[in-house]
């Protein structure tokens, strides 16, 4: 049933987009796999986007989709928002980049620091990666310690520390503490400084930080794990990890390289809790590379110049005015009303989307908060960390290929893995449609449901 089903939707699919197929066979010639992101990557080929505007992207056979990509997670404000294109004119007319202090710079440094609590001082870099590299270089010069604590399947860039356990052991019994998954090419001996715990649990968090009592430098952690399925924080568990933090001595870094888009403050703010230091990204950027880390000026201050803990932090392109431009404007239009809209209108999409699974009878659990929602194909009752999510995701991947080419076809653009991210461009009126749609989705898939094991518990 599930070969046919997958096997008629991809007929369809490539009746719809032969020319994506075509460039898709040219592109792989001169670049493996055809994409340099393995993530925008799927079989039997991805559609080639031609054109992005407000929530819809275009691909080489004139076909739309509704964009709930949103470059994973980046494009606040859709494709080719105006106010953003006419300030990157502007500045593209006044060069692109120079090695001086610039006043786009000063400009996002001071929306963010006055917007963000726990941000007093700031720096930027190109990407989220490079973000949290800094954050922990930073955080380990200030406290002279070595390890780390990280979430088991969280993701935060793919710098060496990151590619820790960013795979995660399925077959863990559930409450033990995580063994250590390596990427190939990550040092043992630089494995060792990073200790994995699960989300949600503070117990591990406090097991882990005994273990290693007065040696652990931070703990790096996103307050909602995003890529891992977005699952929101358990009431009070933020709020524990930040007690632990202090107990033990180490600091506190959240990276809300997603979740800032929560909230004016990020959810850190929401939550009532304050990191010592933040990584942000995505959003900030207006659509353009853009990373940042910040937070409590005692701290951040060993990237003074002059100050004798000094740490280089340079790149040739970060805090380029060009991303500077793009991010200050976006955030100039994403202001409280805009954001508390945009998180209504994902609560809609996310109780509308269970209804519709409930009527038709399909296990889903709806993860997320606000504008970002995760489905997860599930007889349990919740998901609460990556294990839960990348567990169900793996043993049921034919239901997800199946969501996926079906929401292909009906002109829907969305991550595989079970994702919808929202942009400003998105009213109520399409976000019902797309409840309807996938009405008809849960209908389609629920024959493949039947086989989900009974996880209840
Ligand atoms: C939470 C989190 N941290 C860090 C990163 C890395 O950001 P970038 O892709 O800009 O390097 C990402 C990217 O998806 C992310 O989701």
């Amino acid at each position: 049933m599930s070969a046919s089903l997958y096997e008629d939707l991809k007929r369809e699919y490539a009746e719809k987009t032969p020319k994506s197929a075509a460039h898709y066979e040219a592109a792989r010639r001169v670049i493996p796999g055809g994409e340099s992101r393995i993530l925008v990557t799927y079989a039997p080929y991805a559609i080639t986007v031609t054109r992005g505007a407000g929530c819809k992207v275009f691909d080489l056979d004139g076909n739309e989709y509704v964009d709930y990509i949103n470059n994973y997670m980046s494009l606040i404000h859709g494709h080719a928002f105006p106010p953003i294109a006419e300030a990157l004119k502007t500045q593209l007319d006044k060069g692109t980049v120079y090695a001086a202090p610039t006043l786009p710079q000063y400009d996002l440094a001071k929306i963010l620091t006055e917007r963000i609590p726990a941000i007093e001082r700031i720096k930027f870099c190109n990407s989220g990666t490079e973000a949290v590299m800094y954050a922990i270089r930073a955080a380990r010069a200030h406290n002279r310690k070595k390890y780390v604590i990280r979430i088991d399947g969280g993701y935060n860039g793919t710098c060496d520390f990151a590619a820790i356990n960013m795979a995660i052991d399925l077959r863990r019994a559930p409450g033990s503490l995580p063994a250590r998954v390596l990427e190939p090419g990550v040092p043992e001996e630089l494995a060792q400084l990073v200790i994995p715990v699960a989300f949600n649990d503070p117990a591990q968090m406090e097991a882990a930080l005994k273990q290693h009592r007065g040696e652990v430098s931070a703990i790096v952690m996103e307050p909602m794990l995003g890529s891992a399925g977005f699952i929101p924080p358990k009431p009070g568990y933020l709020q524990a990890v930040r007690a632990l933090a202090d107990q033990y001595g180490a600091l506190l870094i959240f990276d809300e390289i997603v979740s800032y888009r929560l909230g004016e403050g990020g959810l850190a703010a929401l939550e009532g809790v304050e990191p010592d230091l933040m990584t942000l990204g995505k959003i900030v950027g207006g659509g353009l590379p853009i990373g940042a880390y910040g937070g409590r000026e005692d701290i951040m201050k060993c990237f003074l110049p002059a100050h004798d803990a000094m740490l280089s932090a340079s790149g040739t392109f970060s805090g380029n005015p060009m991303s500077m431009t793009a991010g200050a404007t976006a955030l100039r239009h994403y202001r409280k009303p805009e954001t508390d809209r945009l998180n209504r209108l994902g609560d809609r999409l996310r109780q509308g989307l269970r209804q519709a699974a409930k009527k038709a009878d399909v296990p889903v659990v709806f993860t997320g908060s606000g504008s970002f929602i995760g489905y997860h194909f599930t007889r349990k009752e919740q998901v609460e960390n990556a294990t839960d999510s990348m567990k169900t995701l793996a043993e049921q991947m034919p239901i997800y290929d199946c969501v996926h080419m079906a929401a292909l076809v009906r002109g829907y653009y969305l991550m595989k893995k079970g994702r919808f991210i929202l942009s400003t461009p998105m009213d109520e009126a399409l976000v019902d449609q797309t409840v309807r749609d996938f009405a008809e989705i849960f209908a389609l898939v629920k024959p493949l449901c039947a086989a989900l094991p009974d996880e209840r518990g």
